[in-house]
This record gives structure tokens, C-alpha cells and sequence, in this order.
């Protein structure tokens, strides 16, 4: 449940010298040390200029995008009208996690979000295999999103001015296109704004999402006058098969919610702030999703929706009989996946800053600009990384990969939260997930369902990037890790409290 009022900004009680620890590849980070090294990075700080607002918006900004607009379509022909359930499955898979992440959010607010929580609870090697893979969940998905972006951008120059950038310089390469040049553009875009300040990010966002939730809510007004109830009579055409397959196919429109607890940081009051922004970021998003899906089906055909890449704007444009109207959808859509693209890269910026402070990636990434209080290097490598990524490398089975980052990455939040109750119950906790240790090993068992449920090929990608990833942890930042240097960093601070 969420506390009503502030919390101070360091709140948790320093426990007693030794209940810290593990050695090596286990050593854990004390929680206190975590939170008293809040914003501080190489050469200056992180600013506190994020409200709850702005980070509810951050979170939404991340989630809201190339699901609803295209993935929808995708999922529909398999559950037929009762895709509706299907978001609501997908859904409550990310509910669990939410709680969970608000739990640790509010208590360990730091830039590294799971990747720190597992720092905590599980020690290094854990924690390292948790922000290796959130550079799926996160970097990975900015350049595949990046991608969805040009796509979209050639049917609102399509609609408006009558042409399309060719495909040499528009499709994906490997899929007819050799430099997917408004991925690139998109990626450096979101940079320049990054570069700006967390503030300018998050108003600019702020924006975006307006405006992406307006065009959405002005879908469900169009698509609501050619509701025919006729298109529910076979609500589950293809049984709860078809139901989870769309669902666990869905769980993509939700990945991002998260993105708020990588902001702990940069927002003024994290501990009240971060809980209430992911839980009402998802309740949000959730709300419009349903909504949308229902209207959707409602004015369309479910076997209609077999093939069709822009499928909300298809049925903007048959029910109004305008094509002005598509192409405002597409609009829309141009700006929601812009938006997801500069918070998910503010999410990795972020995210990488927390892993270089701690010596597991190299210190460039924890630099901050005494001007703008950003991570300016950081973000400039990051963002040249997704770019390229984005606009010249077939990224194939690697974006698959990423819903699978993303649930383990949330299957340790889950443990975390359990672990830290057991092992520190005495700590200040601004939000507790209801029903103790419940929800936290339904959210656990939720995950890996949905882990297990993904083919073998998608595995066997996910089973490189570990190996990839712990060549480098072992080869880097085994031996370089501050707590290595400095094992005895966790009892100071116990001390100097
Ligand atoms: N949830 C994000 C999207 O749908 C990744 O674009």
C-alpha cells in the first residue's frame, strides 16, 4: 500500500556491520551505500528535477507504442474479439512486477533499477546478469522500435505529401533496405534532447504522450461510431489457446513501465514519487489498451486484421471513409514510438551510469556534465550504439530476445523483494506489495510461464547474449568492480551513519 506524505530522501536505518557481504562473484551492495551514492557520478552530479508527474509520464512515454499500433494487429487474428482478456493477461503479468518494482523503488532509489535491487539481494554476478539483460529490454528494443518508427514516418509522408523515402534508405536491412535511415535520425533526435537535461527530456515527453493518448482516445470516438456488436458473436474463436498466445505476444505493449524506477536519481522526491508513478503509469496504460482493443475488434472484423500492418488507422480511415484520418492516426503513431524511443534511451543512459559507478562497466559511462547535470558522454556513446544498431545491422532474433530480458529481468525483481523482506524487514518501505511474499512469487511464476512459453529459437539467442555477457563480466568488471577494490566500502558507510 502506498504511505501517505514524504519520505526523506535516505530513510532506511543502517543495519548492523556484517549484514552485508558474500565475497566474490556474490558480494552484495549494501542497500545504504546504494541510496547515499544517489546521483553522484564522475565529475558531478545528476539534478533532482523530476516530479511525480513527469515520471508517471517517463513511464508511459516507454510503454505506449509499438504495441497498441502494430503489435495489436498481430495478436488479433490470434484470439479473435477476446484479445481484450489477452491484454488483460498480459497485463497482470506486469502487475506483479509493477508491485514489486514500486516496493523497490521506493526503498532503493537508484539509476540502476533491477540491476541495482539484484545488487542488493542477489550479489554481482546476479546483478550483472540482470543489467545485461536490460540492455535487451532497454537498448536492444530502442534500435527495434526505432525501426517500427520509419515505417510509420513513410505512411504519414505517404498520406501527406504523396511520397515515400525509398526503401534502400527506409526498410530494415536485410528486409530490402541497406541503411535504415530514419531509425538513425529518430535515435539522434531523442540524443539531442537527452543532452538537454532530464527536465527538457521529460517535458518534451510530456508532450508525446499527450498527444499519442489523445490520438488513441480519438481512435476509440471514430471507431466506436462503426461499432457493430455483430463482431463479438464469436468472441473466442480460436479457445484460451489463442487467448494466451495473443497475451504472451502482448506482453511487449507493457515492457517500459519501469522506465520511471531508472529516473530514482534525477526526481525530487523518489521514495513517494517512484511507486506511485509505475503503479499509475499501468493502471493508464492498461485502461487504454482494453479500450482500444475492444473498440478495435468491435468495428472490425476479427479475420480482417490478418495481414494488416497499420491496423488502427485501416479502420479510422473505413469508418470515417477519409484518408485524412489514417494519416492522423499515423501522426500519432510517429510521435508515440518517438516518445517511446527518448525514454527507453534515457532508461539505458541511466541504467549504464549505475553499472559504471560500480566499476562493472567503464567510468565514461558514469561522467557527468557540471552544465547540464547529465550523463553527456554516456549518452552520446548509447545513442550512436542504438543508432547504428538500429539503421545498419539485421537485428532478426535479437528483438525477439528481448521479451525474454525483460521477464527475467522482472523474475529477479520478484525475488528481490522477498529476499530484502526476509533480510531487512526492518527497513522504511514507502510502498509494500499487498499479500507479503504472494504476489511476489505470482509475478515470479507469471514470468517464467511466460519465459518458458517462447520457442526454442528465441533461446537460444537469449543463451549467446548470457555467454556474451559473462565473457565480458568476467573478463572486465569481475576485477575492476569497486566493491572488489574495496570490499570494505558496505561496513564504512554502516560506520559513518
Ligand atoms: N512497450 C513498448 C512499445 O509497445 C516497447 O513500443
Amino acid at each position: 500500500m502506498l504511505d501517505q506524505g514524504a519520505a526523506p530522501p535516505v530513510a532506511t536505518p543502517p543495519p548492523s556491520p556484517g549484514r552485508n557481504g558474500g565475497t566474490g562473484v556474490m558480494r552484495r551492495k549494501p542497500v545504504e551505500l546504494l541510496v547515499s551514492e544517489g546521483g553522484k557520478g564522475e565529475g558531478g552530479s545528476l539534478r533532482r528535477t523530476l516530479s511525480m508527474w513527469q515520471l508517471t509520464m517517463i513511464s508511459i512515454g516507454a510503454t505506449l507504442g509499438t504495441g497498441i499500433f502494430v503489435v495489436l494487429g498481430e495478436a488479433v487474428p490470434k484470439a479473435g474479439p477476446a484479445v481484450t482478456i489477452s491484454f488483460v493477461i498480459a497485463g497482470l503479468t506486469a502487475l506483479f512486477s509493477a508491485l514489486s518494482y514500486a516496493e523497490l523503488a521506493g526503498s532503493i532509489p537508484v539509476a540502476g533499477s533491477s540491476y541495482s535491487y539484484a545488487y542488493a539481494t542477489m550479489g554481482e554476478l546476479i546483478a550483472w546478469v540482470c543489467g545485461w539483460c536490460l540492455v535487451l529490454e532497454y537498448g536492444v528494443s530502442v534500435a527495434a522500435v526505432a525501426v517500427g518508427w520509419g515505417e510509420y514516418l513513410n505512411e504519414l509522408l505517404d498520406g501527406t505529401f504523396g511520397f515515400t523515402i525509398p526503401d534502400a534508405l527506409s526498410a530494415p536491412p536485410g528486409d530490402g533496405g541497406i541503411f535504415n535511415l530514419p531509425a538513425l535520425i529518430v535515435v539522434l533526435l531523442a540524443m539531442v534532447f537527452l543532452l538537454g537535461g532530464a527536465r527538457e527530456s521529460a517535458r518534451i515527453n510530456t508532450i508525446m504522450v499527450a498527444i499519442k493518448i489523445g490520438a488513441l482516445l480519438l481512435f476509440c470516438v471514430i471507431g466506436f461510431m462503426g461499432f457493430k456488436s455483430g463482431n463479438y458473436e464469436d468472441f473466442m474463436p480460436l479457445g484460451m489457446a489463442g487467448v494466451s498466445a495473443a497475451g504472451a505476444t502482448l506482453f511487449f505493449s507493457y515492457i517500459g513501465f519501469d522506465a520511471a524506477s531508472t529516473a530514482g536519481e534525477e526526481a525530487k522526491n523518489p521514495q513517494r514519487d517512484l511507486p506511485r508513478a509505475i503503479m499509475l503509469s499501468l493502471i493508464i496504460v492498461t485502461a487504454l489498451y482494453v479500450l482500444v482493443a475492444a473498440v478495435a475488434v468491435g468495428a472490425q472484423d476479427w479475420e480482417a486484421f490478418e495481414g494488416s500492418e497499420a491496423a488502427l488507422a485501416g479502420i479510422m480511415k473505413d469508418v470515417t471513409g477519409q484518408a485524412f484520418w489514417g494519416t492522423l492516426l499515423a501522426a500519432g503513431a510517429v510521435i508515440a514510438i518517438a516518445s517511446v524511443v527518448l525514454t527507453v534511451l534515457y532508461g539505458q543512459t541511466r541504467i549504464l551510469f549505475a553499472m559504471s559507478r560500480d566499476g562493472l562497466v567503464p567510468k565514461a559511462f558514469s561522467k557527468v556534465s557540471p552544465r547540464t547535470g547529465t550523463p553527456r558522454v554516456n549518452t552520446v556513446i548509447v545513442s550512436l550504439f542504438c543508432g547504428v544498431l538500429a539503421a545498419a545491422i539485421p537485428l532478426g532474433k535479437l528483438v525477439e530476445a528481448t521479451s525474454i530480458g525483460t521477464l527475467f529481468a522482472f523474475a529477479l525483481v520478484n525475488v528481490a523483494v522477498v529476499i530484502l523482506r526476509v533480510r531487512r524487514p526492518d527497513m522504511n518501505r514507502t510502498f509494500r506489495v499487498p499479500l507479503g511474499p504472494v504476489f511476489p512469487v505470482l509475478g515470479f511464476a507469471f514470468c517464467a510461464y511466460n519465459m518458458f512459453s517462447l520457442d526454442t529459437a528465441t533461446w537460444v539467442v537469449f543463451g549467446v547474449w548470457m555467454a556474451a555477457g559473462l565473457v565480458f563480466y568476467f573478463g572486465y568488471g569481475f576485477r575492476r568492480s569497486r566493491l572488489a577494490k574495496n570490499p570494505g566500502a558496505g561496513a564504512s558507510v554502516t560506520a559513518e551513519k
